[in-house]
């Protein structure tokens, strides 16, 4: 049973969990505690997929597909579900597609995360006590904008400073948060995070197609000159510092997490073309990094991100246990043994046409 400030968590809603982090968190915190009552309340959008969360047998585990702006439907599962506890990953996720069409990152990212933290305020205000609930934001490190090489990394008292549609509706859904905190009391917490990796990755993020397209002989195309330096994190490590703070976190806190893996675009596209150079012996297309190709950048492409988590490592005990070379490697392995997800996944029209709109004449 997860532990909070003395009192125990029973039903949790899950937003998002059809998608990357979601699936694997879902996944994660049902092998650690498996009498929870876990909702996955997910609209699966083009980046959500059921198929995520194949092979989970769990009697305690519900699938509901539905929209977090939907007022009615949420307030039926909290209740329905007496859901004390909430994991908000739900979101608009991709910068490049917040670049095109921002519209819909504002309505979920937004508004979605405004109409959960009311739904549940006034839930748990009716049910008498906040006392043993808890809302967890999952956000990002791009609220904090983008660093210069030699900047201090962000810490939790940086100033936010968004740059893409993307991180400044990450931002706004963070500030909303928080003001549910001070105004009404809500037992909140928060996370920034930096770049995942790992199994169910959709593959429009940088290291899933890298993989892909390598593996196909067809052009990687690194954005600029491929100096951009992220902040790698694989995606379990996510989880445990997500299951860390659920348990051990303070009520209105927020914490960073980070990797401690930097490295710039184009050193993380040739360690993949290396992997799979000897992973593939046979492969045509060795070497892999023939493949790489440089296109036009990203606009307002935020230069480096570090994340600086030494509160969580300091109060919670949690520190990353993956580094990018074994993280790197298990995610090449995957997605070369699991070809029929990525069909299913990306086999279809849409994705298609998102590929020749972010990169034909890029
Ligand atoms: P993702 O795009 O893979 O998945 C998002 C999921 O949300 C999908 O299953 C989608 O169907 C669902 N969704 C979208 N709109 C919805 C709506 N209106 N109602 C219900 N469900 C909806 O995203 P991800 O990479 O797994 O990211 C999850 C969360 O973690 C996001 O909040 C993101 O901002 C944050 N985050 C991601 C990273 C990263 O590197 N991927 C890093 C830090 C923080
Ligand atoms: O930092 C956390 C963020 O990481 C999350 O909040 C976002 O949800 C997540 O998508 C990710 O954002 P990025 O923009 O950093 O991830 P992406 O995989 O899109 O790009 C990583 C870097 O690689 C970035 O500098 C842009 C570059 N890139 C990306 C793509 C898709 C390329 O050079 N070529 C590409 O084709």
């Amino acid at each position: 049973m997860l532990r909070f400030m003395g009192d125990y968590m029973k039903n949790m809603l899950v937003t998002g969990g059809a998608g990357f982090i979601g699936a694997n968190f879902i996944r994660f915190i049902l092998e650690k505690e498996p009498d929870l009552n876990l909702v996955n309340l997910d609209l699966l959008t083009y980046a959500g997929h059921e198929e995520n969360l194949e092979g989970i047998g769990s009697s305690n585990y519900f699938f509901v597909h539905g929209d977090i702006c939907d007022g009615d439907l949420v307030a039926k599962v909290i209740r329905d579900h007496q859901i004390d506890t909430v994991v908000h990953f739900a979101a608009e996720s991709h910068v490049d597609r917040s670049i095109v069409s921002p519209g819909q990152f504002i309505q979920t990212n937004i508004v979605g995360t405004f109409n959960l933290l009311e739904t549940c305020r006034l839930f748990w205000q009716k049910s008498g006590s906040y006392s043993g609930k808890r809302f967890h934001h999952v956000s990002t490190d791009e609220v904090f904008g983008m660093l210069k090489i030699g900047d201090p990394a962000f810490t939790e008292e940086t100033p936010y400073s968004p740059s893409s549609p993307y991180a400044a509706s990450k931002a706004s859904s963070d500030h909303i948060v928080r003001s549910y905190f001070h105004t009404y009391k809500l037992p909140i917490t928060i996370s920034n995070c930096s770049n995942n990796y790992g199994p169910f990755q959709f593959p429009e993020k940088l290291i899933p197609l890298m993989i892909l397209n390598a593996v196909n002989g067809k052009p990687l195309p690194v954005y600029g000159e491929g100096q951009q330096i992220r902040d790698w994190l694989y995606v379990e490590d996510h989880c445990s510092a997500i299951y860390s703070i659920l348990n051990y976190g303070e009520i209105g806190e927020t914490y960073n997490i980070g990797g401690k893996n930097q490295f710039s675009n184009l050193e993380i596209v040739k360690s993949i073309c290396s992997i799979l150079d000897s992973y593939l012996p046979n492969s045509p297309y060795r070497p892999h990094s023939q493949l790489i190709t440089f296109v036009q950048d990203r606009p307002g492409h935020d230069f480096r991100y570090d994340m600086n988590f030494n509160k969580i490592q300091a109060k919670l005990g949690w520190a990353p246990n993956y580094d990018l070379e074994f993280g790197l490697k298990a995610t090449v392995k995957w997605y070369l043994n699991n070809q029929s997800w990525i069909e299913s996944v990306s086999g279809n029209v849409a994705f298609q046409d998102w590929m020749n709109k972010n990169y034909i004449n890029r």
